[in-house]
């Protein structure tokens, strides 16, 4: 029987845990708050920047969110991330990528305080994350691993393969997988768009992760029976309905689910969780901060 992991229930528990440290905080006059910036006309990253100021006012975490006209120069962003630097009311910054072309996101990321740097993209958190010593985990693969955790899968000397490298998932995610501990010990691979035999590579994981923006590149042909398949891909495809588009994942469901031990949809499997970890993260920065 294969297990289709409902994410929505996980991240239930996970925002539970939340809304208790708020609760804990607020004892001491503490109230968590993350301020978003987003610098983009994309739909989609509108979306996801919404969703996340909506979960803050149902965690009682302050919302704090900033537009900034893609046209502007990269210095009004910049200005504006020094002010919430500053600010105190203010725990956590996320700047919503992509940022337009003419915007160094390099400079972004190291421009935003780090112990507000709920996202972990900060070159000091990415360091901390390789060396064992993680101060904020980046969202989307820490709610992976919190999947895993809650389904009792074990990553423990197990073949884990990672599809994609980008630094926001890929990268983060295969070092969680083989830092010690709990969540990880796995021996891990990682592919990406160069990556020969994918397919040769997938077929021996015991787990499947994939993250590489490529709509149900990952079938049934190329996973083993029982294997665990996270799907973390959201992409938009065409479609003939109202919005003129549909959701769907880097995992072809209806071919993989047969044949995996445990499967996350799209949607309601990662995504509920990426959105969890980051009010997880934003109350982790708030404790720092207030000592
Ligand atoms: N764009 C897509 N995913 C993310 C994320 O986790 N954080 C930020 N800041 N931007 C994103």
């Amino acid at each position: 029987m294969t297990t289709i992991i409902d994410g929505n229930d996980i991240a239930d528990g996970i925002r539970a845990e939340v809304s208790a440290c708020t609760d804990t905080l607020a004892e001491s006059d503490v109230r968590p708050g993350l301020a978003t910036v987003l610098m983009s006309d994309d739909g989609a990253s509108e979306t996801y920047v919404s969703m996340k100021q909506r979960a803050c006012e149902e965690t009682g975490i302050a919302g704090f969110h900033h537009e900034i006209d893609p046209e502007e120069p990269a210095e009004v962003l910049f200005d504006r991330i020094e002010e919430l630097n500053a600010d105190p009311t203010v725990h956590g910054i996320l700047v919503q990528m992509p940022v337009p072309d003419h915007v160094d996101k390099r400079e972004v990321l190291e421009r935003i305080d780090p112990v507000k740097d709920v996202d972990g993209f900060h070159p000091e958190n990415v360091g901390r994350l390789v060396a064992g010593n993680a101060r904020f985990k980046p969202c989307t693969p820490h709610g992976v691993q919190k999947i895993l955790a809650a389904e009792g899968i074990e990553t423990e000397g197990k073949d884990a393969v990672v599809v994609g490298r980008s630094d926001i998932v890929g990268k983060p995610m295969a070092n969680l997988l083989v830092q010690y501990g709990e969540g990880g010990n796995a021996t891990t691979t990682v592919c990406h768009s160069r990556t020969q035999n994918l397919a040769e590579k997938t077929r021996n994981a015991d787990i499947v992760i994939a993250a590489a923006g490529v709509p149900e590149m990952i079938d049934g042909e190329m996973i083993q029976e029982g294997a665990t398949v996270i799907d973390v891909g959201i992409n938009r495809v065409d479609a003939d309905n109202e919005k003129g588009y549909e959701l769907v994942g880097d995992v072809n469901f209806d071919s993989c689910r047969e044949k995996a031990g445990a499967i996350t949809p799209v949607p309601g499997g990662v995504g509920p969780l990426t959105i969890a970890m980051l009010l997880y993260n934003t109350v982790k920065a708030a404790s720092i901060q207030s000592g």
